[in-house]
């Protein structure tokens, strides 16, 4: 008697045979002399139907125990299946009830839910069709960049998630410590004494790893991170989280074009992978969540994207008769609005804005002729914006400690990344992919709140 998952049974299952599956259920419809229950148990969107005949052994306590939502095991035989709709079913033999789900108090009874209320189920959320399909979507999002990489032979390296610096320079930090917040120690002038903390000095979760990426890419040229990364930033949008994941390949050698083409090829790969691993999932979010889903899919993997400089990219906004609720003028940041006329109306495809205002991008970004901009480039999509920010890296020391510290930021805590200046230093770029944005890209769902398994937001850390 195998025991198989669903997916595997609704694929390749052959009739005739004795199977076990365990899975919980979604529905029972209780008609003359049958029950036909669905069993699903993750692997697919589809569920398995079992039809119950009312001559089984207890037939009439199975069938008040099968609420939606009970855990069971089912043997039985596998048969074609008369009905529409599904290739084969199982005639259900013996069946285990593990748990009931307490008939009406279950929440997810078979009805539409809002996101915002199954966000106040996280525990029980992913059961649902659109988180189910969402959840699968996302690992298979995963399992493409692992294989791209690989395929490319990048390393996959670690980097910490505790740290002493600023990646990006914002001050968008979460402090960890283990001193007494009651009582901290402090020093003579009055201030906390971080000699007394763990670390003996203030301690951060990361924003990001690329300063560690680089160190290994100028001993591996090619590498890459995929960890959770963090940021205090206050913005309660369908855009940020407080915890995300993010994508950062690093590679010597390269300049910003090179960076682009990387890009955009990795990007083109998850989109085809995900396509041919989840059809089902994202066939359902091209019906139910957003129409134009496999129509973008198509897009990013058929066209090539748009590449301009931020400063067409200004004039392109200036000329536009559309009134901004941000004024556009050069210098200032792209606003979400902006980045999503010229990727969503102009474009309809990726944009990819380089070269912003050296005063708006991180002190790490390569300063072009003249110093007025940056090689810095945003990959730009329709719906989300930006969804990649990368640049070439200033690899010349004498620059890079000038921009250290007009930053305002003190050269002696970066001295290991202004060694990496001194010895042996090369032409290199790299990127950041927030990895849930490109699952929302990915499945035109609305809120970056439910493409995460347990979102952290300001005020929100139940689950
Ligand atoms: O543009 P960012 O800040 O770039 C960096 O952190 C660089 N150090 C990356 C690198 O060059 N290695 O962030 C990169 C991406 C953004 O484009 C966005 O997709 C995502 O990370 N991101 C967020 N996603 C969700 N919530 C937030 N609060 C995010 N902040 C950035
Ligand atoms: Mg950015």
């Amino acid at each position: 008697m195998a025991m198989a998952r669903i997916r595997e049974i609704l694929q390749t299952g052959e009739p005739d045979q004795v199977i076990t599956v365990k899975g919980w259920v979604r529905t029972k419809r209780e008609s003359k002399g049958f029950t036909f229950v669905d069993i699903n148990d993750g692997s697919a969107m589809a569920g398995l139907q079992v039809v119950l005949n009312a001559d089984m052994d207890g037939y009439g306590t199975v069938v008040k125990d099968l609420t939606t939502g009970s855990s069971v095991e089912i043997s039985g035989l596998l048969v074609e299946s008369p009905g529409k709709g599904q290739r084969v079913e199982l005639q259900g033999q013996s069946i285990t009830v593990f748990g009931t789900a307490e008939g009406e108090t279950y929440p997810l009874q078979k009805k539409r839910h809002s996101f915002e209320y199954l966000r106040t189920l996280g525990h029980l959320r992913a059961r649902t069709n659109t988180l189910g399909a969402v959840f699968r979507v996302r690992n298979a999002c995963a399992q493409a960049i692992h294989q791209f990489f690989q395929e490319q032979g990048f390393l996959w390296i670690h980097t910490p998630i505790i740290t002493a610096s600023d990646c990006e320079g914002a001050g968008e930090m979460f402090a960890v410590t283990n001193l007494d917040l009651a009582k901290p120690p402090q020093d003579p002038s009055g201030a906390i004494d971080y000699s007394q903390d763990f670390f003996g000095k203030p301690a951060y979760l990361t924003v990001s790893g690329q300063l560690e990426a680089e160190i290994m890419a100028m001993a591996f040229t090619n590498v890459y991170t995929f960890g959770p990364t963090f940021r205090a930033e206050n913005s309660n949008t369908s855009r940020h989280l407080a915890e995300f994941w993010m994508v950062e390949p690093e590679m010597a050698f390269c300049d910003l074009v090179g960076n682009m083409d990387w890009a955009e090829s990795f990007l083109k790969y998850i989109f085809k992978f995900v396509l041919e691993q989840c059809p089902e999932d994202m066939d359902f979010f091209n019906q139910r969540i957003d129409k134009s889903v496999l129509a973008t899919a198509d897009n990013i993997i058929n066209n090539t994207f748009e590449r301009i400089t931020y400063t067409e990219a200004v004039k392109l906004l200036e000329q536009c008769d559309r009134p901004f609720e941000f004024p556009v003028e050069w210098g200032i940041d792209l606003q979400s609005e902006h980045e999503r006329y010229l990727a969503e109306d102009l474009f309809k495809k990726p944009v990819i804005v380089t070269d912003y205002p050296t005063g708006i991008k991180a002190f790490y970004m390569r300063l072009n002729e003249g110093g007025e901009t940056v090689a810095a480039m945003d990959v730009l999509a329709p719906k989300v914006g930006e969804i990649i920010g990368g640049s070439q890296r200033e690899e010349r020391l004498d620059v890079l400690e000038r921009r250290i510290t007009e930053a305002g930021l003190d050269p002696a805590t970066y001295w290991w990344y202004l060694d990496l200046r001194r010895f042996g230093t090369v032409p290199h770029a790299g990127f950041g992919l927030g990895f849930e944005r490109l699952v929302q890209f990915m499945t035109g769902m609305g809120n970056i709140r439910d493409v995460i398994p347990f979102p952290r937001t300001p005020d929100n850390i139940e689950f």
